[in-house]
């Protein structure tokens, strides 16, 4: 998969390269900016669904769907893997393939789309655990149990819980960093409740679908 990345990046470029420069040679030409702004922001967004699944709704559980996010999130943490502020394995040599409007422009095509919960199976007890803990510590920045788009924090509720989890370590390892007042509830929430309390965390956004 590593290996062929690349080539296939490359490839799905080339393919983009050629069909604007079709495109802008077409009749079309002299239809407004707009239009064609719209048309190539779609055609960004087509050389995501690789793995961000069609309309942003991700199939495989490592990849966060994306679609419905606000385009102000989506944009900020776009541009923080192309600058290395966020850590990532995929999506810094990925975001540094585009300039900044192209990001601000695929952004707005996913906030778009309608976000879809991952079917996931969860254990019960651990997600009632898990919804008292949210409350708790959680959704006074992850409203309605982390699924409100005006809140520019991502979504939790329906996330795949592989990616939420790494994206969870990674904060608390410190390879991401968290918002100050987030950290401060994270660490307060794992000195009273440990890795349980995460986990049932976890198990209460992979309920609900
Ligand atoms: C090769 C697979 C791959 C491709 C192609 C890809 N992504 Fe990603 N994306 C990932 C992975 C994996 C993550 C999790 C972070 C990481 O480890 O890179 C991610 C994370 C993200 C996130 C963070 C979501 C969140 O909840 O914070 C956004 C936004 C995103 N990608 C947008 C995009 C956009 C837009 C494109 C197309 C320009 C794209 N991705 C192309 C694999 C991919
Ligand atoms: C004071 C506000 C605040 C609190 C409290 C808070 N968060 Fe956040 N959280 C944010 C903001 C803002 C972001 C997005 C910006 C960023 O990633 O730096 C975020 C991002 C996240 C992300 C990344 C989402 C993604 O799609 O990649 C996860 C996961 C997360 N928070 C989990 C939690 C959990 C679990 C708790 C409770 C234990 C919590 N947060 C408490 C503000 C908060």
């Amino acid at each position: 998969m590593k290996k062929i990345l690349p080539k296939a990046l490359l490839l799905t470029g080339l393919a983009l390269s050629i069909s604007t420069t079709a495109f802008a040679g077409s009749d079309e030409k002299k239809k407004a900016p707009a239009v064609m702004s719209g048309a190539k922001a779609e055609m960004l967004a087509n050389t995501c669904a690789g793995c961000h699944g069609f309309n942003g709704v991700s199939q495989g559980p490592a990849t966060p769907s994306i679609a419905g996010m606000s385009a102000e999130y989506l944009t900020e943490v776009l541009k923080a893997y192309k600058s290395g502020d966020t850590a990532s394995t995929m999506m810094g040599r990925i975001a540094k393939g585009y300039t900044d409007e192209e990001l601000k422009q695929v952004a707005d095509v996913f906030a778009k789309k309608k976000f879809v919960a991952a079917k996931q199976e969860s254990d019960s007890a651990a997600a009632k655990k898990g919804k008292k803990l949210h409350k708790k510590y959680c959704e006074k920045c992850h409203s309605e149990s982390g699924s409100e788009a005006d809140d520019d924090s991502g979504f939790l509720s329906g996330q795949w819980t592989p990616y939420l989890h790494a994206t969870m370590t990674d904060f608390t390892s410190g390879k991401r960093e968290m918002p100050k007042k987030m950290k401060k509830k994270v660490k307060k929430l794992m000195k009273k409740e440990g890795e349980d309390g995460m986990k049932a965390l976890m198990a209460y956004y992979a309920s609900q679908q």
